[in-house]
């Protein structure tokens, strides 16, 4: 019997790989020399797209597959979906919302802490022999007890929240509408930032929160506040960012996200104030393995009864 056809974007991993193949023909975007003759010629065949938050579905590839019926997406931001015009087709996008809630509250919580204690200065403190040359490393700040901002309380933001009170912190927190939560809401995101010590972003991408932290935002923040952007890097005006830490505005930033990944500005790289990670929030082998698990349950179900199990909100009540 033939086995439908898939078009996977970009690379993920074999336990993935081996299942779908297992109800799929899976061919590869990235292993085609002529893509755009590939696409003219081979497009209408694909019922089916395999990607992530990083590939999304580009506008080439979603005019060329007409018949195109399901997107299984390995991540839960779709930023890089058009949701509503795959939706408007009848195409049905399904994400992994939830299997990476604690792993990307840990990555939040993890930069703010080594931004607050220096981690990647110490680190160098005691690796290159300045402990020895110079002696104690400075103090740094606790983060016993602070006053946490957290921006998008959804699915992560919440999970961050939970975890940030282990430490003692109070919550308070901006999103567009208010929740049921014992939390302290504050309508104007500048008002937030200028209540707080820590001020973790966690909302979707796309243009509704592009530049949402803007120059303003952090200069409330303050000379003493640090800023954690795990959700994408669309949502912090980078070069007001490099400014506001460049003179001492802001205190600090701990960035997993940046606005053209890979490429971070060499200004970031050079700050000691900052920490970096490269886009690894949900990066971890039991987080992704799970990530995976949903993205093939979502596509063996479509298969199944022409439904999905977590399909992005602007797909909910399709079939
Ligand atoms: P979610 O449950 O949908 O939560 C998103 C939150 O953002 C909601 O509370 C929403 O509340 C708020 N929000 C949306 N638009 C807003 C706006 N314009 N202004 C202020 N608040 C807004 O999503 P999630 O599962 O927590 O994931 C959040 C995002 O994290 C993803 O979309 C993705 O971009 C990012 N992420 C990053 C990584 C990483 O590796 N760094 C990993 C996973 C996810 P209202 O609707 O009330 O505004
Ligand atoms: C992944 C993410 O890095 O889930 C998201 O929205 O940003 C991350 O978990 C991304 O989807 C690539 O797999």
């Amino acid at each position: 019997m033939t086995r439908p056809l898939l078009l996977q974007i970009g690379e993920v991993t074999q336990r993935m790989t081996d299942r779908v193949a297992a109800d799929f023909e899976i061919v590869k975007l990235f292993d085609q020399p002529d893509r755009a003759g590939f696409l003219a010629a081979r497009g209408a065949d694909f019922m089916a797209v395999l990607t992530d938050g990083h590939w999304g579905v580009p506008q080439d590839v979603a005019d060329a597959l007409v018949n195109l019926k399901v997107v299984s997406s390995y991540g839960v931001g779709y930023d890089a979906i058009d949701a509503p015009a795959l939706a408007a087709r009848g195409v049905l996008v399904g994400h992994t919302p939830n299997v990476l809630n604690d792993e990307v509250a840990v990555t939040a919580i993890l930069l703010w802490f080594a931004v607050s204690r220096r981690l990647v200065s110490a680190d160098a403190w005691a690796r290159t022999g300045t402990w020895a040359e110079q002696g104690a490393f400075p103090l740094t700040r606790s983060v016993m007890g602070r006053k946490v901002g957290i921006v998008g309380l959804g699915r992560i933001g919440q999970t961050i929240a939970a975890r940030a009170q282990a430490f003692g912190a109070e919550i308070f927190y901006h999103s567009r509408n208010p929740r049921d939560v014992p939390f302290t809401y504050m309508a104007d995101l500048a008002a937030l930032a200028g209540a707080v010590d820590v001020l973790i972003v966690i909302t979707p991408g796309g243009p509704e929160t592009r530049h949402l932290i803007d120059a303003g935002v952090m200069e409330a923040l303050g000379p003493e506040g640090i800023l954690v952007n795990v959700s994408r890097g669309s949502v912090v005006d980078e070069s007001a960012l490099v400014e506001a830490l460049y003179t001492g505005k802001l205190g600090g930033a701990g960035l997993d996200v940046f606005e053209d990944e890979p490429n971070i500005p060499d200004a970031l790289k050079a700050m000691q104030q900052v920490v970096l990670t490269p886009h690894v929030g949900s990066a971890t082998v039991e987080t992704r393995q799970a990530m995976g698990d949903l993205v093939c349950d979502n596509l063996a179900q479509f298969l199944q009864d022409g439904t999905l199990l977590t399909p992005v909100p602007e797909c909910a009540g399709m079939a």
